[in-house]
């Protein structure tokens, strides 16, 4: 590939091969993914995942800048969508576009994503209609954590009506994918075949039309918890343990630095 996808071209892989997409937070990171996810999120775990914060309820508009401008500079090849904080949108649809326009001049992102069902599909139009991009975010929505009452599964049993309803509407809004998180396999296989949008999911189903992880959680780097549905495809935090302990080692033993990392008074070119 040689240029990022739109969200039209997002859209246009519904029902086909699926979508690829991790989360991201710097460039070096980006880079990585970059040509591999067809998008990168700049998500709001990032408070969780980089900066020791219990949820994601205090991430700042701010943050979200910085570290949405350190992903683009690593994105040549994909898209970047990136999460709008809490409190950033759900007054209404004239904030929302106030800090989404924000977000998309200081960092370059293609879209925002936003959480929220039925109660979000004015803010979803009314974004859409004006040239932002929404993806939309339902079932379990972190930054409600304290409403929900905890991590648990979402539309389980007479909730699942509601949680359809809630996609129905996203997606009549005009978001152009959503992101379907902790939700029964069954639902989430509904969803996907009632809706026209592309559904990402993360604690979903394989028959979502694309996936999401926190690229931390997939690397092994973020170990203070794992959820069920997080699959760890490297162990980079029990390499990085060890390859301190073996730094600590051979500075103790004054076998680092070595004497290819020192520099003779001799020869200025090495
Ligand atoms: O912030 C985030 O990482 C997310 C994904 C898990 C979808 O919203
Ligand atoms: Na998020």
């Amino acid at each position: 590939r040689k240029t990022a996808p739109m969200p039209q071209d997002i859209l246009a892989r519904k029902g086909g091969t699926p979508l690829v997409s991790l989360t991201a937070y710097t460039t070096p990171m980006a880079q990585v993914m970059d040509g591999i996810c067809d998008f990168v999120l700049v998500g709001d775990s990032v408070g969780m995942v980089l900066h020791g914060l219990t949820s994601t309820l205090d991430v700042t508009l701010d943050m979200m800048v910085l570290h949405g401008k350190a992903v683009k500079r690593g994105l040549k090849q994909s898209m970047m969508v990136i999460d709008m904080p809490f409190g950033s949108y759900e007054e209404g649809p004239q904030q929302a576009f106030r800090n989404a326009a924000h977000l998309m001049r200081e960092t370059g992102a293609g879209a925002v994503k936003l959480e929220g069902g039925v109660e979000m599909a004015e803010t979803i139009a009314f974004l859409t209609k004006r040239g932002i991009p929404v993806m939309a975010h339902i079932g379990l929505t972190p930054q409600s954590i304290h409403t929900l009452g905890g991590y648990k599964v979402q539309g389980r049993g007479e909730a699942a009506d509601q949680m359809m309803a809630d996609a129905v509407a996203v997606a009549k809004a005009g978001a152009f994918s959503v992101v379907l998180e902790k939700v029964p396999e069954t639902l989430a296989d509904q969803i996907t075949a009632e809706v026209a949008i592309p559904t990402i999911g993360i604690g979903a189903s394989a028959n979502c039309d694309g996936q999401i992880l926190v690229v931390d959680d997939m690397l092994g780097l973020f170990t203070a918890f794992k959820a069920k549905f997080v699959k760890r495809f490297a162990q980079l935090g029990d390499d990085a343990k060890l390859a301190v302990q073996a730094y600590a080692d051979e500075v103790q033993a004054r076998s680092f630095p070595a004497p290819e990392h020192v520099f003779s008074d001799k020869n200025p070119n090495t």
